[in-house]
């Protein structure tokens, strides 16, 4: 029998993790990671988390401001982490926090972090509701709880936008 896509999931089960070492392909003429690469980055480690938790096709349907916290240079680790703060009905937050890691030094910087929202859609392009994720650490369920403020703030400004 077909498992079902519904069944409520810990946070922990759909967390991700992506790597990357910056090659002068993805940098400016100076050495310094794009912003628009990492910003890619940001939306692949995140629709990982999407696709897991939702054992489903997702699409982005919006990202929230990211800022730019430290310059990442040509030959810099850069890992993204990724996890699913809050399901709503056919859509989800995830929040993804990007580090550079020096191996040699090994130390880790904060570099980024951002609040993506996905739509989990059926292979003919209908949207399809997601199962509950389940919160169990005391970060997941603040990150669980600031998700539903951010959605209110997501939906005022959209109408706003679309009202003038
Ligand atoms: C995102 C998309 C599926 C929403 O479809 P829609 O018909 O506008 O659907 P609705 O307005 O009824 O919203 C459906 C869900 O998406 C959420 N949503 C829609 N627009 C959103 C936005 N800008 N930010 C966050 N969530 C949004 C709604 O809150 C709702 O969530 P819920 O089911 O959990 O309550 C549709 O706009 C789309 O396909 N956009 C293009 C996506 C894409 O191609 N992304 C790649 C980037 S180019």
């Amino acid at each position: 029998m077909a498992e079902d896509h519904r069944i409520p999931r810990p946070v922990r089960d759909s967390q991700s993790e992506m790597a990357e070492i910056v090659l002068p392909n993805d940098a400016n003429p100076l050495g310094a990671l794009l912003g628009g690469r990492l910003m890619h980055w940001i939306d692949l480690a995140g629709a990982m988390a999407a696709h897991r938790h939702s054992r489903n096709h997702v699409v982005t349907a919006s990202v929230d401001h990211i800022d730019f916290l430290v310059p990442v240079r040509v030959g810099d680790l850069v890992i993204l982490r990724s996890s699913v703060n809050r399901v709503f009905h056919t859509s989800m937050e995830v929040g993804v926090k990007v580090y550079v890691e020096n191996y040699i030094a090994d130390t880790a910087q904060h570099v980024a972090s951002a609040h993506l929202t996905f739509v989990a859609i059926d292979s003919a392009g209908k949207r399809v509701p997601v199962a509950p994720v389940i919160p169990e650490t005391d970060e997941q369920h603040q990150r669980y709880d600031d998700a539903g403020r951010r959605r209110e703030i997501r939906r005022a400004e959209l109408e706003r936008r679309h009202k003038r």
